[in-house]
């Protein structure tokens, strides 16, 4: 096997999802359609939550934190394959393909952990409901956002660290569509032994079991409190304010779990692992503004504001202003 020593290894070529020159075409307009979206949704909802005062809750202020990790997540996951099929140029520096590692690592984290610092919102909110604006104030909020984010970027320096160790690698070639930590561990001529066993611990203590348990935790509380209340409306009413979340973090784990339990990489589980990372960026802000009143209205608010502004200019407004309210009922 031919080693390349890792001082003269200053680039990678990756590999992305399929040689296939007739296939790469559907596969870059299908990420090109799914990064546009991801980025058009998050976007809405990161402004909305930035310029609308009603939104200024701690559940939003999360959202607004998550649709920034999302808009990132699939910027890194995502952009290889589109700039790769433009410039028809495979290769990436080993700078850019560290930076792109620790950031991924990192911004999953956040994901989940922004998810679970939610649940504990949710949590307050229905079995606390008196307190509410006593424990989730604003300096509760900020302190948990930046636990997050801080966490989130830390734990990912000890795997990539040992990575930064390795003295050579069998093939510069990248089995995968970004530089993500499994297929450049694979390259590794070093004994990665190690770095499995602390990457499988962290997957399984820092990030998969302690937000898992904690977000299990709090919806118990939640469930519990939920079966306690007698009216059917105030039962729903309580229902309905977590079940996107609970959609969310479902939809999370599965995509984590599939993920990571397949470990071969051949073009099919390549083809997955681009749904599996693109699918909570993508439906995040689907599943959080369908049916939730308080992002419609505010919605609502911005568009006929604009469109008021524009009545100045020219006539016909009305009937523009009349068109968005039918449309948003
Ligand atoms: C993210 O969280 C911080 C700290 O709570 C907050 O000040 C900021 O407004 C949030 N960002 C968005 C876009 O919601």
């Amino acid at each position: 096997m031919m080693k390349t020593p890792k001082n003269e290894t200053t680039f990678f070529i990756i590999r992305g999802i399929t040689d296939d020159p007739d296939f790469d075409v559907i596969i870059f307009f299908l990420v090109l359609l799914i990064y546009l979206t991801t980025l058009a949704g998050n976007m809405t909802f990161f402004l909305l939550v930035c310029f609308d005062r009603h939104l200024h809750t701690p559940m939003y202020i999360f959202l607004g934190n998550l649709s920034i990790v999302d808009m990132l997540c699939s910027t890194i996951t995502q952009h290889n394959v589109l700039l790769g099929f433009i410039t028809k140029d495979k290769s990436i520096t080993y700078t850019s393909c560290m930076a792109q590692m620790y950031m991924f690592g990192s911004l999953t984290g956040q994901e989940l952990l922004i998810l679970t610092a939610m649940s504990y919102d949710r949590y307050v909110a229905i079995c606390r409901p008196l307190l509410y604006h006593n424990i989730m104030n604003k300096r509760t909020c900020v302190l948990l956002n930046c636990a997050c984010w801080t966490w989130g970027f830390l734990q990912v320096m000890p795997p990539l660290g040992i990575f930064y160790t390795f003295t050579c690698y069998s093939s510069i070639v990248i089995n995968h569509f970004f530089c993500d930590i499994i297929p450049l561990m694979k390259l590794s001529c070093n004994d990665t032994s190690l770095l499995r066993t602390l990457f499988f611990m962290e997957c399984l203590v820092l990030i998969g079991c302690t937000p898992f348990i904690l977000t299990f935790i709090s919806y118990v509380f939640i469930i519990r409190n939920i079966l306690k209340i007698r009216s059917t409306t105030g039962k729903r009413k309580a229902f309905y304010t977590c079940s996107s979340h609970l959609t969310v973090v479902l939809l999370l784990y599965t995509t984590l779990f599939s993920q990571y339990l397949s470990s071969d990489l051949k073009d099919s589980t390549k083809l997955s692992a681009l749904f599996n990372t693109a699918a909570v960026p993508l439906l995040n802000p689907l599943i959080y503004s369908l049916k939730n009143k308080d992002f419609k209205a505010a919605f609502k608010r911005k568009l006929i504001l604009y469109f008021q502004k524009s009545e100045k200019k020219e006539h016909g407004s009305h009937i523009q202003i009349f068109i968005v309210q039918i449309l948003l009922q």
